[in-house]
């Protein structure tokens, strides 16, 4: 560093470490006002008063304590809108008019643009529509690691890699929280499929438990100051998530020092005495209707009397509430936020993820962009064409002001240039049943062949086909997993028929979890990962494949070839034995266990193409070696050598050479997104510390980083490494 830039940077510096000092002073002074505050509130509550505020007092709301002024809490799903209002007292729709909203991809689509500025964007149009329908707890986001491919909520959730996830769910949660409401992290833990979720009991080994499940869950206490955690319907280690102390009182509140409150999943507390001394904070509900008679009502009261609680417990779950309540300014501010809900900004945020969300998997010889001046007619295929899908997947389904399929995106923004046919193709014969979740029934053998004759008419016509084709939520739903891997409905015939018809043919995958593609993936040309993009996504759809936006989404999961290659399925177990789950497969989920054992993926990890494409030079690292106390600057050039503007992700992962315990081949340890117009260059710069470098010690119940080798990878997806460097980890 030179003389004047390290004067610079002092200069900078200074103004901050004062300003910094000062916000922490101001803060904590902050901090001890409320925490005095709390204290005069809760010396003034009767017993029955503060246990009217640990449980249910409708579906969505809890009791407050009128007469000291302290309201009742309101709580919604959650997490990629702001659920419609149901009656209090059961689950039917409320019938009112002014509560549709703003329809966000979901937590996979989300989760692809590796982008977490738009996941702090979208924290804060949530949190806006969340205050604008009077609410203070939003039930999101939910940060569980796809174990399975079969899993239903694959879709709510942000994929396989803890950092990725983790990354994301931060920005997430600190937008929500900006705007005065209360973030609800769920479901804490271990919660990786929906199969037998009441019942389940997860066994997994501490190191698995630290290094994959848990990292998200604990970035968003640290880093995000997250205000509320949701514990989960499953069992961990023979103890209901809701009662599990280890979980809640050592990990959570214990190690991680977490100050907010936990709120249980609908009905998923079990007992009065032990949830309480385990650390839940709050009874939330679906089948008692007399909340009385919940877990944290008069049970507790009686328990408490009875001297099987101690009322300090009682009084340490009020006092979290509360403290949510003063940091979201319920009470003691007369300036909380307003919020602002279903506005042009919001709808167009939703476009912009959707466009950074989307994958092109496959374009062989250039197919995609389509050029709308060469082509004169295209046929849109698949039921997924013109199916909504906002109001789906059980608890996170939301009433959207409106969405956009893909054949509107396409008639919008092709007008009257290009002739669009459509041909359903394929028929959804599934119906969602809340007890058995996705019942299909085979079609009628001459009406599936018709309506593939149909299209196969359609696309002969056409100077391109494309299909719409993928899951809905039926199959990627909450509260059932998926039977396969497979397609549903006759699609692998009618992708098989098209692509035979027309050879142009594109196909688009709206689904949140991965599909098997093996008939058909090394014929069809061009391949597109669409998921549930959202309110805009159909919009996004037409920009993307005529070129307007280049696509810069890369996969936040592995595709495997077969349900048989992926972890669970192979080595480890799925869906567990007399209702234990074991995840034998240890650490090795997803690209771990892929790349680990050597087992060829479909789509890899952080795969992802553009249609532009993007060198790599110059990698320097700051250092060969390093202290363990000190850190390694590493900084990559990346060029785009292409026609197209677009955006890279530019992914580091990790290599421990030589270690004294298994680790897996490479690990993800940075990645950063930059935009690149045509011929523009810019440098990426990650910096690695020792915990970076660590895996979890289950002899030392610590953190530990062996002195040795590193090699850095420097990719554009897992498979795709690009650039190697190595530094070497001194000993102390
Ligand atoms: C889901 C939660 C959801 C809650 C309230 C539960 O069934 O697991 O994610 O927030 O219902 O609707």
């Amino acid at each position: 560093m030179s003389f004047k830039t390290s004067i610079i940077i002092i200069a900078v510096l200074l103004p901050m470490t004062i300003y910094s000092q000062q916000y922490s002073e101001q803060n904590s002074e902050t901090d001890r006002s409320v925490e005095n505050r709390i204290e005069t509130l809760l010396s003034q509550m009767t017993l029955a008063e503060k246990i009217s505020m640990l449980h249910g007092n409708s579906k969505f709301t809890t009791a407050g304590v009128e007469r000291l002024g302290i309201p009742p809490w309101r709580l919604s799903d959650g997490p990629h809108g702001i659920r419609e209002e149901i009656k209090p007292h059961t689950w039917e729709p409320a019938g009112w008019t002014t509560d549709s909203s703003s329809y966000f991809p979901t937590g996979t689509a989300l989760a692809a643009t590796w982008n977490p500025v738009l996941a702090e964007k979208m924290g804060i149009a949530l949190g806006e529509e969340a205050r604008a329908r009077n609410k203070d707890v939003l039930l999101g986001p939910g940060v569980n690691i796809l174990r399975t491919p079969l899993c239903g909520r694959n879709f709510e959730y942000m994929g396989e890699d803890p950092l990725l996830v983790s990354e994301m769910a931060i920005q997430y949660i600190r937008g929500v929280q900006s705007q005065d409401v209360a973030a609800c992290l769920k479901h804490y833990a271990l919660n990786n499929q929906e199969y037998e979720r009441f019942k389940i009991n997860v066994e997994v080994d501490e190191r698995t438990l630290r290094e994959i499940y848990l990292p998200a869950f604990k970035a968003a206490v640290k880093k995000a100051d997250v205000f509320t955690i949701m514990g989960a319907y499953n069992k961990f280690r023979g103890k209901y998530c809701c009662e599990n102390h280890y979980l809640l009182n050592d990990i959570l509140k214990g190690e991680w020092d977490f100050k907010g409150a936990v709120v249980s999943d609908w009905d998923a507390t079990h007992s009065t005495i032990e949830s309480a001394n385990a650390g839940l904070d709050l009874e939330m509900g679906t089948a008692v209707d007399d909340y009385k008679d919940y877990y944290f009502a008069d049970a507790l009261q009686k328990a408490v009397e009875d001297g099987e609680v101690a009322e300090a417990v009682v009084d340490d779950k009020v006092r979290r509430i509360l403290r949510v309540m003063f940091r979201t300014r319920m009470i003691g501010s007369d300036d909380r936020k307003t919020g602002a809900f279903n506005t042009p900004e919001h709808q167009a945020l939703t476009r912009k993820i959707a466009e950074e969300a989307l994958v092109l998997l496959k374009n062989a010889g250039n197919l995609l962009p389509l050029d709308k001046t060469q082509i004169k007619s295209i046929a849109v295929i698949g039921d997924n064409a013109t199916r909504k899908h906002a109001a789906g997947g059980v608890s996170s389904g939301l009433k959207a002001l409106y969405e956009i399929t893909p054949l509107e995106g396409l008639q919008k923004y092709l007008k009257d240039d290009v002739k669009i046919t459509y041909a359903r193709g394929y028929q959804k014969t599934s119906e969602f049943h809340w007890d058995k979740g996705a019942v299909n029934t085979p079609p009628d053998p001459e009406e599936a062949a018709a309506l593939i004759a149909e299209a196969v008419n359609a696309a002969k016509a056409a100077d391109v086909a494309i299909i719409f084709g993928g899951l809905n939520h039926d199959y990627d739903t909450e509260a059932f997993d998926r039977p396969d891997m497979k397609l549903p409905y006759t699609q692998n015939e009618l992708i098989e028929a098209v692509q035979k018809a027309n050879p142009k043919t594109i196909v688009v995958l709206i689904c949140g979890s991965p599909v098997e593609m093996d008939r058909w993936v090394n014929r069809v040309p061009a391949i597109v990962q669409g998921w549930y993009a959202g309110m805009e996504g159909g919009t996004a759809m037409a920009k993307i494949l005529f070129g307007d936006v280049n696509f810069s989404g890369k996969l936040p999961f592995t595709f495997p070839k077969k349900l048989a290659d992926s972890p669970p399925h192979k080595i480890g177990e799925y869906p567990g034995k007399n209702l234990t789950v074991e995840y034998k497969e240890g650490i090795l989920v997803g690209y771990r266990y892929f790349d680990t054992e050597n087992v060829e993926p479909l789509f890899c990890f952080g795969h992802g193409l553009s249609y532009t494409n993007f060198s790599y030079s110059d990698l320097k690292l700051s250092s060969a070696a390093m202290l363990p106390a000190d850190s390694i600057q590493v900084q990559v050039t990346v060029k785009n050598t292409g026609h197209a503007d677009g955006a890279e992700v530019v992914q580091l992962y990790l290599r421990d050479v030589e270690s004294s315990v298994l680790r897996p081949a490479k690990e993800l340890k940075g990645f950063r997104k930059i935009f690149l117009k045509a011929g523009e260059s810019g440098k990426v710069t990650f910096k690695l510390s020792r915990a970076d470098l660590a895996f979890y010690d289950v002899s030392r119940s610590d953190w530990v980083s062996e002195p040795g080798a590193f090699r850095v990878l420097i990719g554009s997806s897992s498979r795709d490494i690009r650039m190697e460097g190595a530094f070497e980890l001194l000993s102390e």
